[in-house]
């Protein structure tokens, strides 16, 4: 469905508000006119050469703000109505965009821009829904109005209106084309402000490299031209607006000068009344609002369409990882995961090349391997974070091929240790119990304890209710590890990814994240990243990944012995580990 399709579909979902919207519109666009039909009478009246009655003046001014009254019962109604609806589409909106942020694949967030993003959300929606209050009020409310002008218009002197009606088109041609103007401008500038947002992001997320670097007076001046960038498309907008009220209302000026002197010419002549001229005049110059409005009107619309379009991008990209039709539940692992992998890669060369592996339930599977030679990867490849394209290899639980599997019954089966570990600014409490939100004092106080986290978390002032500040800073790298496994415990899921953290602890907290570890991995299937000697030792098979191919399998001894690549990696790697036993 296009994009206005789907806008139309949004608002017809709010009946309610557009009838009643609707209704106040055309009473407010009648109350708003009517001055210009009953300013021939007056007019006529004191032009008649009789002295009227006060009493009449007096009913008139009575008239005059009992219509003023009405117009504005009717603008409270239709501006009330109109812009709740507006926020309420909105609203909607921006649930859909976070909802789709929050399912789409691993794949598409890595290539997409956090502050891009960010910017989708906030000057997007924002415009967005400014033109949907417009694109309502603009030919419900204006339209009419202009409509019913042209109208007394007509009525009043047919001259003058077929004149009125060859200036219109200019006008018309001018609003459309400053629209058009608009648009490009808008959909360069929000990219701009995505840029802008990214870089905020990025300075501010990295700022101890940034300082610890002394690169601020380099992240400032990126600002500066970022922003620069930003401040000339804003400006570009800026005079697009500022140039193109001036204009038309210097054409309405034109168009006015040559109604008034046509108009002298016809009441000279005795064609019209002095009556229909004031009333004609009036209408006309009361079309110069709605006409400007209008002119707002295509500049907004044209903004709100670059913005919506921005927002349904998002929304309409396809997500490949989803639930396929006919996906089934995952029964609890009763055998063995198989990973077969054929080939996979990135968009680019192999990644990981020749897989077969067998995970028995209730095994230990250490993965080793240099720097960039896949782990990651192929651990990855378990929760569907990425999938293995169809003929490239298949990935199966008791048999069952995860890919035909529900993601919510897959995922639900695996607890996940990642490599850099990821908290969030909440609670010790509320980052333990992530996966399972409604767990027991009891139970969190058991999954601390395990993950040797219980201490320091009771040392806290405020213990389990402590704020970690963003992404835990405001902990010790060995405490956001013991955090993060605490989490993975309370999951208790029948498998476990472990991407151990490379980061180098002392060897007091080493050994606690090392306690906490084989802790999380009793009485589960796991599939181990392991930079450890300890995790090395307890695992019951090794793989040893080159390349994106396992070159060596077998137990520590084994491989040891072989004296081939795990022997040269232990060597460098393991061999200053703390040993235990
Ligand atoms: N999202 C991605 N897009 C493109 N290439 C990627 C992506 N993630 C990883 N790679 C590439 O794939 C290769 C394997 O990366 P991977 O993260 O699996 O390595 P790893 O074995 O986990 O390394 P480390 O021990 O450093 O964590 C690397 O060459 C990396 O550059
Ligand atoms: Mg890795």
């Amino acid at each position: 469905m296009s994009v206005p399709n789907q806008l139309l579909r949004l608002v017809l979902g709010h009946k309610g508000h557009l009838f009643f919207g609707v209704v106040f519109m055309v009473f407010y666009a009648l109350f708003t006119v009517a001055p210009a039909k009953y300013m021939k009478d007056i007019v006529d009246a004191l032009g008649s050469g009789k002295v009227p009655e006060q009493s009449r003046f007096i009913l008139v001014g009575f008239g005059i703000v009992l219509l003023f009254f009405f117009k504005g019962i009717t603008f409270f109604g239709q501006n009330y109505l109109m812009n709740s609806m507006g926020q309420k589409i909105i609203m909607e909106l921006r649930e859909k965009l976070f909802r789709q942020i929050l399912m789409l694949p691993v794949e598409f967030h890595n290539k997409q821009s956090t502050g891009d993003l960010i910017s989708r959300f906030t000057t997007d929606l924002t415009s967005l829904a400014e033109a949907v209050k417009t694109a309502i009020s603009g030919p419900l409310r204006d339209l009419p109005q202009i409509l019913i002008l042209l109208g007394i218009m007509g009525y009043r002197s047919w001259q003058l209106f077929l004149l009125t009606l060859l200036l219109l088109p200019v006008a018309g041609w001018l609003i459309q084309t400053f629209g058009q103007q608009n648009q490009l401008v808008t959909t360069k500038r929000q990219s701009k402000y995505g840029d802008l947002t990214n870089l905020l992001n990025e300075t501010i997320t990295g700022i101890r490299i940034v300082q610890a670097f002394g690169m601020e007076g380099y992240e400032a001046r990126r600002f500066k031209a970022e922003n620069h960038r930003l401040f000339r498309y804003f400006l570009h907008s800026v005079k697009i607006g500022s140039y193109s009220f001036p204009i038309l209302e210097l054409i309405g000026g034109i168009c006015g000068a040559s109604v008034l002197t046509f108009g002298g010419y016809l009441i000279i002549h005795g064609q019209i009344t002095g009556g229909d001229f004031a009333s004609f005049i009036v209408a006309f110059f009361m079309m110069n609002e709605p006409i400007k409005k209008f002119n707002g009107f295509t500049l907004k619309i044209q903004e709100g369409m670059a913005s919506a379009n921005r927002i349904y991008e998002i929304l309409q990209t396809e997500n490949p990882i989803r639930d396929r039709s006919g996906s089934v539940l995952l029964e609890p692992l009763q055998k063995e995961i198989r990973i077969k992998v054929e080939r996979f890669d990135y968009g680019g060369k192999a990644v990981l090349k020749d897989i077969d592996l067998v995970l028995p339930k209730g095994s230990i599977t250490a993965l080793v391997g240099a720097s960039g030679s896949g782990k990651t990867t192929l651990a990855n490849l378990l929760p569907r974070f990425f999938d293995v394209p169809d003929g490239m290899g298949v990935i199966t639980i008791d048999g069952v091929d995860i890919r035909s599997a529900t993601l919510n019954s897959l995922r639900g089966q695996i607890a996940l240790v990642t490599q850099e570990i990821v908290l969030f600014n909440d609670t010790v409490r509320n980052n333990i119990s992530y996966g399972k939100i409604d767990c027991d004092q009891a139970a969190l106080e058991h999954a601390a304890k395990v993950a040797y986290a219980y201490d320091f978390i009771t040392k806290f002032e405020n213990g389990f209710d402590q704020e970690i500040g963003e992404k835990g800073q405001l902990l010790s790298g060995g405490q956001r590890q013991r955090l993060s496994i605490s989490r993975a415990l309370i999951k208790d899921a029948p498998i476990l990814i472990l991407d151990e953290a490379t980061s180098a602890l002392d060897t007091e907290s080493e050994k606690e994240v090392q306690a906490a570890i084989e802790n999380l991995m009793k009485n589960r299937t796991s599939l181990v990243i392991a930079h450890r000697l300890s995790t090395v030792q307890h695992a019951d098979i090794i793989h040893v990944l080159k390349e994106g191919r396992i070159i060596e399998s077998g137990s520590h001894r084994e491989l040891l012995e072989q004296k081939g690549e795990y022997y040269r990696l232990y060597q460098l790697q393991f061999r200053d580990d703390p040993i235990e036993d």
